[in-house]
């Protein structure tokens, strides 16, 4: 069988092997691939079996990153955490080898109860159950209890 007809003619730059069923997340800014790989919570440990391509060329962009997670289809806050570190990224759901669904990543207004503040003042981090709560800034994100805001470093505030 050939699964090759949905790729277009990039296909003699293919770096790493098509997934059977799973998410490909395409066109993430070359370098974060291992920022994706925190925000899914995947460190290897657990068996997962992932792809990783690092500044390939692209056509979009000078250089892409992809994360290719066989077995697995991502949740809208995992997908809402990774537009904040790869805004053009698309996610593709693989089913048998098809590129059955594609859509673009949407930065969202506020993401709640996933990053966590680095502010040990701020109440979020006390012992109180206080969601976390950020909205999201043209450049970073700002925390909605003390205002602390992170713009290099949001990979690093992913809660896991
Ligand atoms: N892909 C994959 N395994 C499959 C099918 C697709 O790893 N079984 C990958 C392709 O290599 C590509 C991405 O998923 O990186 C999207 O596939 P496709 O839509 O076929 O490619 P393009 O049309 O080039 O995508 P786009 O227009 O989004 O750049
Ligand atoms: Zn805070």
């Amino acid at each position: 069988d050939d699964h090759d007809h949905h790729d277009g003619n990039d296909d003699h730059e293919l770096r790493v092997s098509k997934i059977r069923d799973g998410t490909v997340i395409d066109h993430v800014r070359g370098g974060q691939a291992l920022n994706v790989l925190a925000i899914l919570g995947i460190d290897g440990t657990n068996g997962e079996e992932v792809s990783v391509g690092m500044n390939v060329p692209s056509n979009r962009f000078a250089r892409k990153d992809i994360v290719k997670v066989e077995g697995r289809e991502l949740s809208q806050d995992e997908v809402d955490v990774l537009s904040l570190i790869a805004p053009d990224a698309t996610i593709n759901i693989v089913r048998d080898y098809d590129v059955v669904e594609k859509h673009r990543v949407e930065r969202p207004d506020v993401v709640e109860g996933v990053l966590s503040c680095p502010n040990a003042g701020c109440i979020t981090t006390g012992d109180e159950p206080v969601t976390s709560r950020f909205s999201v800034l043209e450049d970073g994100v700002r925390c909605s209890y003390c205002e602390t805001i992170v713009r290099d470093e949001i990979a690093s505030l992913i809660d896991t």
